[in-house]
């Protein structure tokens, strides 16, 4: 995903969600004074998926409580980190380019941060066991980690649909579906991996969530934000692609489109939020 300046204009939907996680969530975090590395004085946060950088610095680090004295976003794409370095670098706050599902991290990194943040990014990770390890590597002991990533989405059901299509099923030559989409129980799948890497205080939890496009241009713009095909197609290939993808999604039963007089349609999606904290316990 590349496309910082669409994401930054059509992320409502994501930046609803990441602060209903906060408000939610936020609280679950170890903020006290109680034993482990920074406790109660200053401390380091890291944010995986950090993307174009609007949402953390607008949104997540104005509600950090206490004094964030180092905050490291990283992003596996190289235009994501340039941008939110050009726009938002300041001496605190860094980008940097990381793909968390990577076999190993920067040793420089490793046991780093007291707080770990994930946001909207994970979904995209297939291989889930390698980034909750690295996850785990780059926490101090005695830190812990929020992250929020979509488990079901009728999206999803449109990709599957367009990679079946003869048309378009060459360029999908990654599998773009997210790793707990339409799984039964995914829950216990994700708990069992957090047990496997060490986590020992760990929560996992589906939230039911609903968002409302205002308009079908709306909901074209924000699938395209974070669509992984359409950049690398030609111009006339992505609309064509586009006009594809939001034929499909308006036929389906799980999408809602109302249109009152000269309103434009309001298009409403049901989908699952994943919401995991998981604690790396502290050493003796
Ligand atoms: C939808 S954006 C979320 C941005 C921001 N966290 C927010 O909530 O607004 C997802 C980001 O995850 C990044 N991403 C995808 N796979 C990744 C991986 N394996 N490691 C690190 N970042 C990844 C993408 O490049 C993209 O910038």
């Amino acid at each position: 995903m590349d496309q910082p300046f669409l994401y930054s204009r059509y992320s409502d939907l994501q930046r609803a969600d990441n602060l209903f996680v906060l408000e939610e969530y936020l609280r679950l975090l170890r903020w006290d004074s109680s034993p482990g590395v920074g406790r109660g004085g200053p401390y380091a946060v890291l944010d995986i998926g950090v993307g174009d950088g609007r949402f953390a610095v607008e949104v997540l680090v104005p509600r950090l409580p206490g004094k964030c004295e180092r905050f490291v976003g990283v992003d596996s794409s190289e235009v994501m980190v340039k941008f939110a370095n050009q726009h938002y670098k300041s001496r605190h706050m860094e980008f940097v380019q990381l793909d968390i599902a990577s076999d190993t991290v920067d040793p420089s990194l490793e046991r780093s941060f007291d707080h770990v943040f994930s946001f909207y990014t994970l979904h995209w990770v297939r291989r889930q066991r390698q980034a909750f390890q690295n996850i785990y590597k780059l926490l101090k002991p005695g830190g812990d980690a929020l992250l929020a990533f979509l488990a079901t989405n009728p999206i999803y059901d449109i990709h599957q649909i367009m990679a079946s299509n003869e048309k378009w099923k060459h360029y999908m030559k990654t599998d773009y579906i997210a790793p707990y989409h339409k799984k039964k129980h995914p829950e216990k799948q994700l708990e069992r991996i957090l047990k496997q890497v060490g986590f020992t205080k760990y929560m996992c939890r589906l939230e039911n969530r609903s968002h409302q496009f205002h308009g079908v241009d709306v909901l074209r713009k924000s699938i395209k934000a974070v669509n992984p095909i359409v950049s690398n197609l030609s111009e006339p290939e992505a609309k064509e692609y586009m006009d594809d993808f939001m034929k499909e999604i308006v036929e389906l039963p799980t999408v809602k489109i109302e249109k009152i007089n000269n309103n434009p349609e309001t298009i409403t999606i049901n989908y699952k939020l994943f919401i995991v904290y998981a604690l790396r316990p502290d050493e003796e």
